[in-house]
């Protein structure tokens, strides 16, 4: 803003420009007007001149004097005329003096502010006496309306241009207020449209597209930005970023989860000196040191286990191939690993299990061959061994295909509403053999009628594999109970026995392919180890539970919950 003082001085200074101006033209005007009044005057000369001058010489008669009062009172002002010595020889005044060198000639203003002009009269190259004229200089009309009015409009100008500044300043500190606002990236100001000048309201607008632009561009690099601050947080792999220099410049939620470290205070730390796995800083130097993506399956130690992790180093390069930094990929394969570790076992299990009962099945054959046939008593014990080590292998064999058809991604459950009763009762009336040539009683408590939502098929597997397993592990005098129970949302089918129980801590261990507590036993009792498998894979396709109580020589519970079809 201006300041008080400083428009008092303005004001100061343009009232005296005016007035300079003003004084100027008047004197212009005046210095005008007096030479063409010094013209009229001349003009005067050669009419007197031929009045005064008679032959030559200067001559005043009472004619001559009698023409040129005439002359001066039809022209006005005064008239003197003198000889060459300067005395007067014709004068309107009544005392003339006497004549002096005048200072200025011609015209010069007297004493009394009228003007004189003083002119020789020249005949043939001689001088022959003086003329002087006086008379007041003729006034300039209306000259000082003209200063009025030439005021009055310098005023009202300069207010006019101070209108017009101020409105062109406004407006332009408006829009550099909103550049500035631009600047700083606050992007939602707009500037008005909508004012008389064109070329004001035209920076505006284009002010306001480019805002619009920047909002735009500026939203949409948040929302990018957003979204792959919550990628690189959210990504399945632990990730580390180390910049040209070595420093960490990022550390991702699933790495810190992953690592259980605390990396709050790594940012701009030296990676030597943070990342604690001496394996992953070589890798990383070694990448620094080739340029090139590297990757290393390592074993890491966590707190008290080891993880398996895929690491990857790859290199951030720049538009001109230089290395701007690394970034550090922790993929965990612990789970893959186990499963592959599964596969082998798998495989050397089903190897070790096939080659048993077909290297019996040779062994006797052979014997039978070398000559034991000839004694009958051998040669029946060996016929029945090489019989029961055959159906051994068609067992393994058919429950191998049926855990692999069951383990099958495109598995599917045939869902009917299953009599869970009445199966039960046809599942027993078959076993119920099976159990009394053990010696094992085989009771059905089943008090009321449940319907269970499944496969009526594959729930017969599991109520045989839990009843044969029952009676394989009871030994003779033993009891077995089963029973179908209603609960809340689900029903329940109870296998119990009273036989030789599992150890607490084997409980877990049951349910894996080919695990036995005592493999010898098991295996004299025509187990494969895969019957719990197999059970425990159809629940879990029922969506059901399993629930096992046992205690070492008193006997084993086993529950199954299935669930019930919707009422
Ligand atoms: N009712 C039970 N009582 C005691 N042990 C059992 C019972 N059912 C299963 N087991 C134990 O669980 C192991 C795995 O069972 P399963 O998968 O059916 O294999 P198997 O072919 O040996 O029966 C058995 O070898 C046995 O040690
Ligand atoms: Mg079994």
């Amino acid at each position: 803003m201006m300041s008080n003082h400083y428009k008092w001085i303005r004001w100061i200074v343009i009232l005296l420009c005016l007035t300079g101006l003003i004084l100027i033209i008047n004197e212009t005007i005046k210095a005008a007007n007096s030479k063409q009044y010094e013209n009229v005057l001349k003009e005067r000369v050669p009419g007197i001149q031929a009045i005064a001058l008679k032959q030559g010489h200067l001559h005043i008669d009472a004619e001559s004097n009698k023409s040129l009062n005439r002359y001066v009172k039809n022209v006005g002002g005064s008239l003197t005329i003198y000889d060459t010595d300067g005395q007067a020889v014709y004068s309107t005044r009544r005392h003339p003096h006497q004549l002096k060198a005048p200072k200025k000639l011609p015209l010069y203003q007297n004493s009394h502010g009228a003007f004189t002009i003083i002119e020789p009269m020249i005949q043939q190259k001689k001088t022959t006496g003086f003329i002087k004229m006086e008379g007041e200089l003729p006034r300039v009309k209306g000259l000082l309306i003209f200063y009025v009015i030439l005021f009055i409009a310098g005023i009202l100008l300069v207010l006019l241009y101070d209108r017009l500044v101020r409105k062109f300043s406004r407006s332009i500190r408006e829009a550099a207020s909103m550049a500035e606002d631009l600047s700083q990236g606050r992007y939602q100001k707009r500037a008005s449209e909508y004012i008389e000048d064109s070329d004001v309201s035209r920076l505006n607008y284009s002010l306001n597209v480019l805002a619009r632009s920047l909002e735009k561009i500026a939203k949409s690099y948040l929302t990018q930005q957003d979204r792959l601050k919550t990628l690189i947080e959210n990504i399945g792999s632990g990730l580390i970023f180390i910049d040209g220099n070595g420093r960490i410049s990022l550390v991702n939620k699933t790495y810190r989860e992953t690592f259980q470290a605390p990396t709050e205070n790594w940012l701009n730390q030296t990676y030597q000196d943070v990342i604690p796995h001496s394996e992953v800083t070589l890798l990383i130097t070694e990448t620094f040191k080739s340029g090139t993506a590297l990757t290393k399956q390592l074993k890491l130690p966590i707190r008290i286990e080891r993880k398996h992790f895929d690491v990857s180093c790859a290199p951030i390069l720049d538009q001109n191939e230089r290395l701007r930094g690394i970034v550090v990929v922790f993929h965990d394969i612990t789970e893959l690993k186990k499963l592959e570790k599964m596969r082998k076992d798998f495989v050397a299990n089903v190897s070790h299990e096939l080659k048993t009962p077909v290297t019996s099945v040779i062994g006797f054959t052979e014997t039978l061959l070398d000559g034991a046939m000839e004694e009958p008593e051998l040669q029946d014990k060996f016929l029945n061994i090489i019989l029961s080590e055959s159906k051994r292998l068609q067992t393994l064999i058919s429950e191998l295909l049926e855990l692999s058809k069951i383990e099958q991604e495109h598995f599917e459950i045939k869902w009917e509403h299953v009599q869970m009763t009445e199966l039960l009762d046809d599942t027993i009336m078959v076993l119920t053999e099976k159990a009394g040539e053990k010696g094992i009683t085989l009771t059905d408590s089943t008090k009321e009628a449940g319907i269970a939502l499944g496969d009526p098929q594959r729930i017969r597997q599991i109520m045989i594999n839990l009843i044969t397993n029952a009676i394989s592990y009871t030994s003779a005098g033993g009891k077995i109970q089963t029973e179908i129970k209603n609960m809340g949302d689900g029903v329940k089918l109870i296998v119990s026995d009273t036989g030789i129980g599992i150890e607490p801590n084997q409980i877990p261990r049951i349910f894996e392919r080919f695990y036995r507590v005592d493999k010898a036993r098991s295996r004299n009792l025509g187990g494969t180890g895969l019957g719990l498998a197999i059970v425990k894979h159809l629940v879990e396709a029922h969506g059901g539970r399993i629930d096992v109580a046992s205690k070492p020589g008193e006997g084993t519970t086993f529950e199954i919950t299935f669930k019930k079809p919707i009422a």
